[in-house]
């Protein structure tokens, strides 16, 4: 089915999560237009809330009072969220007294030691189930920087380790294999932090401080994803996706469609909060497959799903790798990508670090476990009207986590 229009995504995930939490952090007032209405924010403005920031909504805006952070009196429960458990672990390590943090039946299997270990080293206590996995209790206090190279390249640890150094004494230095997104970077700096930048490698001085600032949060580039790859996998159709953040730190699953042979084209590039914004007009024609792999994975790591419907409806072999990452994101996203295409009739190489997908393939209908996954939920909507098949979905409130008004937004693209 053919797509036209228009259509704005909801503000970007991980920039609102920031903004309450860098808000919480500034002396003074910071106002945030924008900010994704979402399960996962919901978790971050709850925690910080309970770290004694003052949260209130004016209008549409969000207002955020900070500047004193203590020790919380109950347990922080981060959801299915993440980036909420992991940069609050490094703001709580560099707060005097004990933090609880828990999260949902998927949080509590994602691994955490990748954010204990560097900030044990910083000079924070943590007791944590099996060692490494939620629930689990942080004992902070007095750090000091430290040099870190991390052995995947995760903008949650880097910002933990970022925030962390911030009440640390000394230099913090996180190095990245390859470069993770850099929301916690331009926000730092928006927020009057100064940051030394080489390549991949990131140092700040601490103690520093953040003066609160206004922040205008842009649409979800990975919300913009799923109608940019229903336009581009249908010939005919045309979508102007408005107000999408434009960090190249997040683009790379425009240029996958780019080079897939989809008309692809940004306009009204603007500057909001230190994120450059445009609007993305996408058209649509006859994919051709290709290669997803290497220092271009961080930068589409939460698209692949959605990137593995495109491979589905081109012509050739495509090959996504080196993204083991996704098995260990809110599902494991390899699997469920794999089982819920295999329940459509659709046969694909499942690789320890990917996938292996021969197109164009015409999946049938029927019923997708999600996972409990907003983005796989998402995925198989998307391949559903794209091939003008019936999806039955188990769960459809996931969506919420990321895109609330997600299925309504597409029906109106119809
Ligand atoms: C996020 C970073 C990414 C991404 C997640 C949000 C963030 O995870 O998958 O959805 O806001 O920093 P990793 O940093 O673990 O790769």
């Amino acid at each position: 089915m053919k797509i036209n229009g228009e259509t704005t995504p909801p503000g970007d995930k991980s920039i609102s999560h920031r903004a309450f939490m860098f808000g919480a952090l500034a002396r003074g007032t910071t106002a945030i237009e924008g900010a994704l209405e979402s399960r996962d924010v919901q978790s971050t403005r709850e925690a910080m809330r309970s770290l004694g920031a003052a949260i209130g909504k004016k209008g549409d805006t969000w207002v955020v009072e900070g500047g004193s952070l203590r020790e919380p009196v109950s347990v922080i429960d981060a959801g299915n969220s993440g980036t909420t458990a992991r940069l609050i672990s490094g703001i709580c390590a560099g707060i005097d007294g004990v933090t609880t943090l828990t999260g949902d039946s998927s949080l509590v299997c994602r691994p955490m030691g990748r954010v204990i270990e560097p900030l044990e080293k910083m000079g924070a206590r943590f007791l944590a189930r099996q060692g490494r996995y939620l629930p689990l209790a942080i004992h902070g206090g007095t750090l000091k920087g430290i040099s870190y190279g991390l052995k995947v390249a995760s903008a949650q640890v880097k910002s933990a380790l970022l925030l962390a150094g911030l009440s640390a004494r000394g230099t913090t230095t996180v190095q990245e294999p390859t470069r993770s997104r850099d929301h916690t970077e331009r926000m730092l700096a928006h927020f009057g932090v100064k940051l030394a930048i080489k390549e991949n490698t990131i140092s700040l001085t601490g103690p520093a401080s953040l003066e609160a600032r206004e922040v205008r949060v842009p649409g979800d580039p990975s919300s913009a994803a799923f109608p940019a790859v229903w336009a581009a996998a249908t010939p005919g159709s045309q979508v102007l996706i408005r107000n999408v953040c434009m960090n190249p730190t997040r683009t790379g699953f425009m240029n996958v469609l780019k080079r897939m042979g989809a008309p692809v084209s940004v306009e009204n590039i603007r500057e909001q909060a230190g994120e450059p914004v445009g609007d993305l007009l996408v058209e649509g024609g006859a994919l051709q497959a290709t290669t997803i792999e290497g220092e271009e994975i961080p930068s589409l790591i939460d698209e692949i799903p959605i990137l593995v419907v495109a491979a589905c409806l081109a012509q050739g072999r495509t090959i996504i790798r080196d993204a083991a990452e996704l098995r260990v994101k809110e599902t494991d996203r390899i699997a469920a990508m794999v089982r819920g295409l295999s329940h459509l009739g659709v046969r694909v190489e499942e690789l320890p670090d990917g996938l292996i997908i021969d197109g164009p393939i015409r999946p049938r209908s029927g019923a997708v476990e999600t996972f409990s996954d907003h983005r796989i939920a998402m995925s198989f909507h998307i391949l559903a009207l794209a091939c003008d098949i019936e999806v039955c979905l188990d769960d459809t409130a996931c969506v919420d986590i990321s895109y609330p008004g997600f299925f309504t937004a597409m029906e109106r693209l119809r």
